[in-house]
């Protein structure tokens, strides 16, 4: 071929510039053949796949090619199977269909297990543990909050060791259950001022917080005494009893006086007098039997002595 066969293309005779030509080389092979099969790829989804509107409506496709079969549950909670033509919902549907049948196998699993053995499989606690999360976020977190540390004057700390209603796995799930309610009476009419400021002061000397000695020894005769009687709830010791969820008096952690917070021995000592005064009937943790599945429950009770830590 000569230099100048080589150089010569088909042009449409259109020329600007003198020197500027409108050529027609034939399209590459490659683009023609990407043209036709995407093309004929079109066509053919178009008839078997919902693709066209058409009105208020669309093209559903060849029926019975895409059908989806998923199960729904009605408003009135029926669980019925629908077929329809393949669509994103029904797509939806079925991958939701295939979540809730693998979270059932893991619950069924939960519910079967004792805790220890929930407890020991590392694959199942994972499932404890993001199941357990989204569970406690919805349920318990307006309370206990996010993390399960609990508020001060409102709620307990999940997340410490230190359990009013005791801490082990069967305890901890009773509570859940049945829900749990403190109640301390009002001494408000039984003891006057200074009786009540003596055992306040015995109180504050339980945890080793400052407190005035003279006064803390009369509300010790106060304490164990038939006069006010707190013995007979929060124990010989002031440790508590975990039958009535009656607080340890005598370690640092508070719940209703707000000791760690307050700064002059005055604050101190009228918190405790305050609850002394008034009682308590606010600690309310409301019962889910009726609002959980007894494996949620088995589950969230895994969670918090697990997961949340300090179970017992
Ligand atoms: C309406 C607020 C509220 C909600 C919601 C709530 N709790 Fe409680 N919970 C409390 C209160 C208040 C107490 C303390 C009861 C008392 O003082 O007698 C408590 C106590 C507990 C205890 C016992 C703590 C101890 O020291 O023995 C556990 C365990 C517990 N809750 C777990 C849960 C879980 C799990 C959920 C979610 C399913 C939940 N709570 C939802 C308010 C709530
Ligand atoms: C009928 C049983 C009962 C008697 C009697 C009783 N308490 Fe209590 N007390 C409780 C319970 C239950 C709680 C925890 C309430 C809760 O958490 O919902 C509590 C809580 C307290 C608290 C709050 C602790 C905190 O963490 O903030 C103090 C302080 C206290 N009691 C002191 C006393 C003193 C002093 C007496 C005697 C005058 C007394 N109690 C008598 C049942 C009793």
């Amino acid at each position: 071929m000569s230099q100048e066969n080589k150089n010569s293309v088909q042009t449409t005779g259109h020329v600007w510039d003198d020197d500027l030509q409108e050529l027609t080389n034939p399209l590459p092979r490659w683009w023609i053949w990407g043209f036709y099969i995407t093309f004929t790829f079109a066509v053919v989804y178009w008839l078997f796949y919902p693709a066209w509107p058409i009105g208020g409506s669309y093209t559903k496709g060849v029926p019975g090619f895409n059908s989806v079969t998923y199960t729904a549950t009605t408003v009135d909670g029926k669980q019925v199977k629908k077929t329809t033509h393949w669509n994103m919902r029904s797509q939806f549907m079925v991958d939701m269909n295939e979540l809730t049948a693998l979270q059932k196998k893991y619950f069924d699993k939960v519910a079967s297990m004792s805790y220890e053995d929930v407890s020991k499989d590392a694959e199942l606690m994972q499932f404890v543990n993001s199941a357990g999360k989204t569970l406690f976020s919805d349920n318990c977190a307006p309370c206990h909050q996010a993390g399960g540390q609990g508020k001060i004057g409102f709620s307990p700390n999940l997340t410490d060791d230190n359990w009013m209603y005791g801490g082990t796995y069967d305890q901890i799930h009773t509570t859940i259950e049945g829900g749990r309610r403190g109640y301390m009476p009002p001494f408000s009419q039984v003891l006057n001022d200074e009786q009540i400021t003596q055992l306040a002061n015995y109180v504050l000397s339980l945890s080793s917080e400052p407190h005035d000695p003279v006064a803390a020894k009369a509300g010790d005769a106060l304490f164990h005494g038939e006069g006010a009687a707190c013995y007979y709830c929060h124990g010989p010791d002031g440790k508590g009893k975990i039958q009535l969820g009656s607080a340890n008096l005598t370690d640092k952690i508070w719940l209703w006086a707000n000791i760690p917070a307050d700064k002059t021995q005055e604050d101190k000592v009228n918190d405790i007098k305050n609850v002394i005064y008034n009682g308590l009937a606010k600690g309310v943790m409301p019962n889910w039997n009726v609002r959980l599945k007894p494996e949620q429950i088995k589950l969230l009770t895994v969670y918090v002595h697990d997961s949340l830590g300090g179970g017992k």
